[in-house]
């Protein structure tokens, strides 16, 4: 049982991730201001929930190629692969990490330099930011499973190539199907594409459930681009709180004042 003190230091260091997260260097600063929740029964491109479509390695199932596979054998087979081009080029393979019971998934786009290097997923400049939003929502990384679409870098950060998504694709498949998370958040268009038939815009669909393989999808944007557009950070905390909200778990708040 935690004691007070203990409460009081991790909800001391919730606000704290919080409001590294928002950009505000003290917890008093002024939060966001509030956004407004549309919601829209049909969004452009998409049906709500999406629709699923397909059937093996499709959509609608989270069963693949390596539906059988173990998770250490399918982690054996995943750091030998060489199934697409990539594989010349990669310093290392990026399997994912975190708890392999995990309730909350992130699922990425794919490894970058950092994370070529050190065979761990969002370690980088976007990997940071991640960890903070993780731990803005009183989460650790350990308690979370963070994955990426592809699992070896694209040369100089390119794009997913469709073929690379078709042969890396059945590797998430299995390591969702394992996992049984109760909520996947998508990280940017790769993998909410990958996941679902949703091909438009994030900034359309970010924070709505969406669906796949029985599985809630709630989509936000990709940390790189919160990185480059830091005014969209207040609208994927929404996406976030969404999340906990969606878990049952506390959504937590900061001051309103400024000191
Ligand atoms: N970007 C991603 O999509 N995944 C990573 O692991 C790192 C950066």
């Amino acid at each position: 049982m935690d004691t007070p003190r203990q409460l009081a230091l991790d909800l001391a260091a919730n606000l704290r991730a919080r409001a590294l997260y928002q950009g505000r260097t003290r917890v008093g600063d002024a939060p966001p201001a509030p956004v407004s929740r549309r919601v829209e029964p049909t969004v452009a491109g998409a049906r709500f929930p999406i629709p699923l479509t397909g059937s093996e390695g499709g959509q609608s199932s989270a069963k693949g190629l390596y539906s059988s596979l173990s998770w250490e054998a399918l982690e054996e087979k995943a750091q030998a692969c060489r199934d697409c081009g990539l594989c010349e080029t990669r310093t290392q393979v990026v399997f994912g990490e975190g708890a392999r019971d995990a309730d909350l998934m992130f699922v990425g786009e794919a490894p970058g330099r950092d994370e070529d290097e050190q065979g761990r997923p969002f370690v980088g400049r976007s990997g940071k930011l991640l960890t903070q939003m993780i731990e803005a929502m009183g989460l650790s990384r350990e308690q979370v499973f963070i994955a990426n679409v592809l699992k070896c870098r694209p040369p100089a950060n390119r794009d997913p190539a469709a073929d690379e998504v078709k042969q890396c694709r059945p590797y998430l498949l299995r390591q969702i199907e394992v996992i049984t998370p109760k909520i996947i958040c998508t990280l940017g268009r790769h993998a909410l594409r990958t996941l679902t038939d949703y091909e438009g815009p994030i900034g359309k669909v970010r924070g709505r459930p969406m669906e796949f393989a029985g599985t809630t999808v709630i989509p936000t944007f990709h940390p790189a681009y919160l990185l480059r557009n830091p005014s969209a950070k207040r609208d994927a905390w929404e996406d976030l709180k969404t999340v906990l909200r969606m878990l049952g778990r506390p959504v937590p708040r900061v001051s309103t004042k400024r000191p």
